[in-house]
């Protein structure tokens, strides 16, 4: 594609930092005292992250995890794998994943079955949005912060082409699929 596609927005900062305290608040309800185990998926939860916890004012625990990404036109979840994985002892842990986007499922599905066999205390979804026009396998969203319609969001971690994650808004571009 020629040039950049312009970026609309779906939900202002003011509504994401609204909705990050919501969901922060929740969390704090479900894991204070807990030393909880948060693992963000790279690259999309980057700044959802850094947002939630610095909400979170008890002792919790950071992880990434980088998994393979087949772009938009994979359909089954048994090309996913982990690229970067985890240096965090999981078995024991409460584990909450930590999401940007839940739009097929499959990324998610695999990392709940992944970390599902390590054996933590509990495992919990935290997602900042979710596409559940785009879904393929059912995805049980246990914290989740915006229902988005079936357009390309970008914005607030999220990327299109690798564009947009630096935009402060969640928005969504129109281009060709
Ligand atoms: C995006 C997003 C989720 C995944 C959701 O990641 O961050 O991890 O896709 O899609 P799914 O529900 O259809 O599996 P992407 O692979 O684009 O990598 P990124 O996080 O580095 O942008």
């Amino acid at each position: 594609m020629n040039g950049q596609p312009k970026p609309h927005i779906l939900f202002t900062r003011e509504e994401v930092e609204a909705t990050v305290n919501r969901l922060a608040a929740e969390v704090r309800r479900d894991y204070q005292g807990k030393h909880p185990l948060l693992i963000g998926i790279l690259k999309g939860s980057f700044v959802f992250m850094a947002d939630l916890i610095r909400l979170l004012d008890f002792p919790l625990e950071v992880e990434f995890i980088t998994l393979s990404s087949y772009g938009r036109g994979r359909s089954t979840p048994g090309g996913i794998k982990v690229v970067k994985g985890l240096r965090a002892e999981v078995k024991g842990r409460d584990v909450l994943i930590i999401e940007d986007i839940v739009d097929t499922g499959l990324t998610i599905s695999f990392l709940l079955d992944y970390l599902g066999k390590k054996k933590p205390a509990s495992l919990r979804l935290c997602a900042l949005t979710d596409k559940p026009s785009r879904r393929q396998v059912p995805v049980t969203i246990d914290y989740l912060g915006f229902t988005v319609p079936n357009k390309f969001i970008v914005g607030y971690g999220i990327d299109w082409d690798e564009r947009f994650r630096y935009l402060p808004d969640i928005c969504f571009v129109e281009v060709e699929d």
